[in-house]
C-alpha cells in the first residue's frame, strides 16, 4: 500500500496525455502570460485586503508583510518555474505532485488547490461587493446592511457577492471564453487604476501616519504578512495555460517570474502610500480602503474611478479562478481521482457544467455567509501547503531524475526550495490557530475520500489491477475520460 499511494506518472505520460486532448491553440508568449499573470494576481488582495492586515495586524509595517510574503512567493515561483518548463501540462501543480512525489501528494495538492480555488472564488466576491457598494454609495444609493454583509459581521447575507458568482458561473457554463484582448483590456485597466492611486496618494503622506511603524510588533508583521499572501496567488495559475503556449520551457518561466516582479513593485508602492495617507487603525471601518484612502483626502471623482477599475479587475480574477477550479476538477477526475461525473462535459456547451455549478453552489454559500479574513486565510493555507509539496517535489525530481532536461533551473537548489518552504511553513504557522483546524479537517475529508475512492478507482490503480493493460493504456483511457471533454474548451486566453 505504503508503495502504491507513492506510484507516480511518467513526464512523457502526461505530455502525450495532453497531445490525445486534440491539442489546444499554442498561442501565447511571455507577454500574453505575463498580462495572464497580472489578471489573475492584482484583486481582492491589494483592492481589499489592504485594510484588514494594516488596521488589524501590521499597521503601517504593511509594507514589510509585503516583502516578507512576496519573499515565500518568489522562492515557490522559482520552483513552480521549472516544473513548469519541464512538465508542461494544464494540471499545474497537481501534475507536478504526481510526476515527482506519486498519487498521494498529487491528491494531497489537487485537494488544497481545490480549496485555494474555490475559497479565493468566494474572497475576491466579498471585495467586489464591498467596491459595487461603495460606488453605489457614490451615486446616492445605500443597501440596506442586512443584505450586503455576513452574518458575522452583523447582516444577514453579501447577496452583491452571491450574484456575481452566480453570474460568473453562468458565463463559464456557457463557454463564454474571456479572450486574451479583453483580458489585455482588463489588465490595462486594473494597472491604470493601481497608477492613478500612486500617482494621486504619494503627494497625500504624511509621514506622521507611519508613526508607530509597528503596532503590533513582529508577530503581527508576519501574521499580516499571512493574509496578504492572498495578493499574491494567481501566479500559479500562468502554469495552468501550460497546454497554450508557443514555447512553454521559455515563456512559462518568464511569464510567471516576471507577472511577480511587477506585482511585487506595485503593491510595496500602494501599501506604503496607502498607511501614509491614513491612520491605520480607520481601515476598520471600510471594505473599499482604496479608494476609502482618496475619498479621505478629497479625491472623490478618484475614488470612483478606483471602484470601477477595481470591479472590473475583480471580475477577471474571477473568470479566470472560476475557469482553474474546473480545469482541476477536471484533470483529477480525469485522472480518476474523483468521479467522472465531475469530468461531465455538456454536449452542447462543451464545459464541465456540474463541477460549475457545484463550485458555483459552495462558493456562493461561503461568499454569502463568512467574512471575508475566514475565506481569505483558507485559500492561503490550501496555497501554501500546495507550495511547500512542489518545493518539495524540485527537490525529490532533481535526485530521481538528474538527467532530465530542464529547460529552465532553480536557481541554487535545494537552498531556494527550502526557503520556500520555510517561509511558507512560518505563514502557516502565522495563521490564527482556528484557520489551521479547519485545515487540517479539511485534509482528513481529503484523506477519506482518497482511501475511500480515489485509491481504487485512479488510472493507475486500475492499469495496475489490469483493468487497464499497459500505461498507454491508461493514458488512452484517461483520455477517453477527457473524452467525454472531446473539444472542452480550455482556451480560455485567446
Ligand atoms: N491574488 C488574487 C487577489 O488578490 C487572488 O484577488
Amino acid at each position: 500500500m505504503t508503495k502504491n499511494i507513492f506510484r507516480t506518472k511518467s513526464i512523457n505520460e502526461f505530455i502525450s496525455e495532453t497531445k490525445h486532448d486534440g491539442g489546444m491553440n499554442k498561442v501565447l508568449g511571455t507577454f500574453g502570460l505575463t498580462m495572464l499573470g497580472i489578471g489573475c494576481i492584482v484583486g481582492t488582495g491589494i483592492f481589499v485586503l489592504t485594510g484588514v492586515a494594516a488596521a488589524n495586524y501590521s499597521g503601517p509595517a504593511l509594507i514589510i508583510s509585503f516583502i516578507i510574503a512576496a519573499i515565500a512567493c518568489g522562492c515557490a515561483a522559482l520552483c513552480y518555474s521549472e516544473f513548469a518548463a519541464m512538465v508542461p501540462v494544464a494540471g499545474s501543480a497537481y501534475t507536478y505532485g504526481y510526476v515527482a512525489l506519486g498519487e498521494f501528494w498529487a491528491w494531497i495538492i489537487g485537494w488544497d488547490l481545490i480549496l485555494e480555488y474555490a475559497f479565493a472564488i468566494s474572497a475576491v466576491a466579498i471585495g467586489w461587493s464591498g467596491y459595487f457598494n461603495n460606488i453605489l454609495m457614490n451615486i446616492g444609493i445605500t443597501l440596506p446592511k442586512a443584505l450586503t454583509v455576513a452574518p458575522y459581521n452583523g447582516g444577514w447575507i453579501d447577496l452583491p457577492a452571491v450574484l456575481i458568482i452566480v453570474l460568473v458561473s453562468l458565463i463559464n457554463i456557457r463557454g463564454v471564453q474571456q479572450s486574451s484582448l479583453v483580458n489585455n483590456v482588463i489588465v490595462i485597466i486594473k494597472l491604470a487604476v493601481v497608477a492613478l492611486f500612486i500617482v494621486l496618494g504619494v503627494g497625500h503622506v504624511d509621514a506622521a501616519n507611519w508613526v508607530p511603524f509597528m503596532p503590533y510588533g513582529w508577530s503581527g508583521v508576519f501574521s499580516g504578512a499571512s493574509i496578504i499572501f492572498f495578493a499574491y496567488i494567481g501566479f500559479d495559475a500562468v502554469s495552468t495555460a501550460a497546454e497554450e503556449v508557443k514555447n512553454p520551457q521559455k515563456d512559462l518561466p518568464r511569464g510567471i517570474i516576471l507577472s511577480l516582479i511587477i506585482c511585487t513593485i506595485l503593491y510595496i508602492a500602494v501599501s506604503g502610500i496607502l498607511t501614509g495617507m491614513v491612520p491605520y487603525l480607520q481601515f476598520k471601518a471600510t471594505a473599499a480602503p482604496v479608494a476609502f484612502a482618496l475619498q479621505s483626502v478629497g479625491y472623490h471623482w478618484g475614488a470612483a474611478v478606483i471602484s470601477v477599475g477595481a470591479i472590473c479587475g475583480l471580475t477577471s480574477v474571477l473568470l479566470v479562478m472560476a475557469f482553474g477550479q474546473s480545469r482541476i476538477l477536471f484533470v483529477m477526475s480525469r485522472d480518476g481521482l474523483i468521479p467522472k461525473f465531475f469530468g461531465h462535459i455538456h454536449p452542447k456547451y462543451k464545459t464541465p457544467v456540474r463541477s460549475s455549478s457545484l463550485i458555483c453552489l459552495i462558493t456562493g454559500i461561503t461568499a454569502g455567509f463568512l467574512p471575508i479574513n475566514i475565506v481569505a486565510e483558507l485559500t492561503n493555507i490550501g496555497t501554501l501547503c500546495a507550495f511547500i509539496i512542489v518545493a518539495a517535489a524540485v527537490i525529490v525530481l532533481r535526485k530521481k531524475a538528474p538527467e532530465r532536461p530542464r529547460a529552465f533551473k532553480c536557481p541554487f537548489v535545494p537552498v531556494i526550495p527550502v526557503l520556500a518552504i520555510i517561509f511558507c511553513a512560518i505563514l502557516i504557522f502565522m495563521l490564527p490557530g482556528v484557520t489551521q483546524i479547519r485545515f487540517v479537517v479539511w485534509l482528513l475529508i481529503g484523506l477519506a475520500i482518497y482511501f475511500g475512492y480515489g485509491y481504487q478507482h485512479s488510472i493507475i490503480s486500475q492499469a495496475k489491477r489490469g483493468t487497464l493493460s499497459s500505461s498507454i493504456e491508461s493514458a488512452a483511457v484517461s483520455d477517453t475520460a477527457a473524452g467525454e471533454a472531446e473539444g472542452m474548451d480550455t482556451t480560455h486566453t485567446h
